[in-house]
């Protein structure tokens, strides 16, 4: 487990650049990344850094996707899924959206909100999870999904 205290929005937004960039670097494939954690704890702003190091035009700005629950953004030879959960109420939903068809190697997917993909047992590559400290401060905890795997010390070599 890898745990790191962002103080501000600047130090998440570097954390998910530099595992943007490590995913490019290190693992060139498809990931599934969950991100758990409170309204306001980071997950979009992660986002938005994670896409930067991926190469993701900053021509486009990252929201939550929250009404159209999936926003597909072009990463050179991959595509930047970011899908947010919290209206989905039904796991036949996921059907419509296409799901099963985000899982292969040109696809890096996160998803806010991933509660319902563990219903049917989906195990993500890499979970992150966004606490608030005492002071405020965001207390990024990442670990592997899979368990066995090397991908968590491959990113953060
Ligand atoms: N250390 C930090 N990391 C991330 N966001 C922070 C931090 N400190 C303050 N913020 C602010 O908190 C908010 C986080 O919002 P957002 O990333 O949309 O959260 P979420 O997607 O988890 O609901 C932003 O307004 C951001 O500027
Ligand atoms: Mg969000």
């Amino acid at each position: 487990m890898k745990t790191i205290k962002s103080q501000n929005s600047e130090q998440t937004l570097h954390l998910g650049e530099y595992m943007g960039k490590k995913i490019l670097e290190e693992i060139f494939q498809g990931v599934s990344i969950a991100l758990n954690g409170e309204l306001g704890a980071g997950k979009t702003t992660f986002v938005q850094g994670f896409a930067k190091g991926l190469g993701v035009s900053e021509k486009y700005y990252i929201t939550s996707p929250t009404y159209n629950i999936i926003n597909e953004y072009p990463a050179g030879v991959f595509t930047l899924c970011h899908l947010d959960l919290y209206r989905l109420e039904s796991v036949d939903e996921l059907e419509t959206i296409g799901f099963d068809d985000l899982i292969d190697d040109t696809h890096i997917i996160v998803v806010e909100w991933p509660e319902i993909l563990k219903r049917i047992s989906f195990k993500f590559d890499i979970e992150i999870n966004f606490k608030f400290d005492e002071h405020y401060n965001r207390i990024i905890s990442i670990t592997s999904g899979q368990p066995g795997s090397n991908l968590i010390s491959k990113l953060f070599l």
